[in-house]
């Protein structure tokens, strides 16, 4: 079955953060983060939490796709930093953006920077099973109430925001996913939750600080692109000549420069706005999505694959025909 995206959204947090900024935090240099990463700025939340960036992502999707919102019967977050444990950061949205109480089902995923990927293929599976008819689904996370800025091996990489799209059926366009993950027993990339509290003593709760260890990441970083691409072409039966985009999470520039030379892929097939953003993690993807929806990049009848990676490990990648 065909399927299509028919909107597209983005949300920014309000404080945009530049290397200098940071620099006055955390023990790091402008020269340093540009070189190593290709990050310039970043947009940390002072108010908005993640159900705040995601509801103004979707609201921004549904007018791009010009329909009534009633009609939405599918909300999925992709999201590491969620506003709560419970409700899920999608019932927030749900409220939050007054949709559709009636018939519509809300939840949220986590599969880290391959969130967004997994919730498409949440999506069409919803759609192709018959379930529902229109899809939300956003990524958004708020990871600056997870960074430790007294670490910067990790707190100059990342940022905050959002992004969307709405998903339903097709009678022309393809689209396909490939997910996959690893268990992760080396604590490669973590973030823990709070701890157990047995004995219901206030100050027993473990560190919630994202860590990563950054060079073996990268390993795999470019060891799962390079998966992804060669297995959605596989699918596609198409070349990589014949894809128009690729829209990796937006991790790190040398990631992407090394799996592009590796694959003899120009690099300006790659959409990279790291720069202005940083990791976002799940929200990376859509955020770039809409970005190049709005200046004017996504034609009619454009070939693209999106690839995610991340905590889990997880890997993933989504073929869509624009
Ligand atoms: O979204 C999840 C996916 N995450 C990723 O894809 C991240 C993948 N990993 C990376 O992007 C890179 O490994 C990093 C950007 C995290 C680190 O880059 P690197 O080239 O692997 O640097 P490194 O860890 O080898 O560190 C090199 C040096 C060290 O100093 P010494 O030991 O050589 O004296 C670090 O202490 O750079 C130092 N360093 C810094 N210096 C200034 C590390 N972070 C910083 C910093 N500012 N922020």
């Amino acid at each position: 079955m065909s399927i299509e995206i028919i909107g597209f959204g983005s949300a920014q947090a309000e404080k945009c953060v530049t290397n200098a900024d940071l620099a006055k935090a955390v023990d790091t240099n402008d020269a340093w983060i540009q070189e190593r990463t290709g990050i310039k700025q970043r947009y940390f939340s002072v108010s908005k939490n993640t159900s705040d960036l995601a509801s103004e992502a979707a609201l921004m999707a549904i007018q791009d796709a010009k329909i009534d919102p009633k009609v939405i019967d599918l909300i999925l977050v992709a999201t590491i930093t969620p506003d709560g444990m419970m409700p899920s950061t999608a019932s927030l949205v749900q409220a939050k953006c007054g949709l559709n109480a009636q018939n519509c089902l809300s939840y949220d995923i986590n599969a880290a920077c391959t969130g967004f990927i997994v919730a498409m293929q949440n999506a069409q599976a919803m759609l192709e099973a018959g379930y529902i008819k229109n899809a939300l689904v956003i990524g958004a996370e708020t990871l600056s109430k997870i960074l430790d800025f007294n670490d910067r091996t990790t707190s100059v990489l990342f940022g905050d925001g959002a992004g969307a799209i709405i998903m339903r059926k097709s009678s022309t366009k393809q689209m396909l996913h490939y997910t996959r993950s690893e268990g992760d027993v080396h604590g490669t990339l973590t973030s823990d939750g709070l701890a157990l509290n047995p004995d219901m003593k206030y100050d027993q709760v473990s560190s919630h600080y994202l860590r990563m260890q950054g060079q073996a990441v990268f390993r795999f970083a470019v060891r799962a692109i390079e998966d992804v691409i060669i297995n959605v072409l596989t699918q596609t039966k198409l070349e990589i000549n014949q894809i128009d985009w690729i829209v990796p999470h937006q991790a790190n520039r040398r990631i992407i420069e090394y799996v592009a030379n590796k694959m003899n892929i120009d690099l300006t097939k790659f959409y990279l706005n790291l720069d202005q953003y940083g990791n976002t993690s799940s929200a990376s993807i859509p955020i770039a999505l809409s970005e190049m929806k709005t200046k004017g990049l996504l034609k009619e009848d454009m070939r693209v694959i999106c690839v995610g990676f991340g905590a889990g490990l997880t890997w993933g990648g989504s073929y869509f025909e624009s």
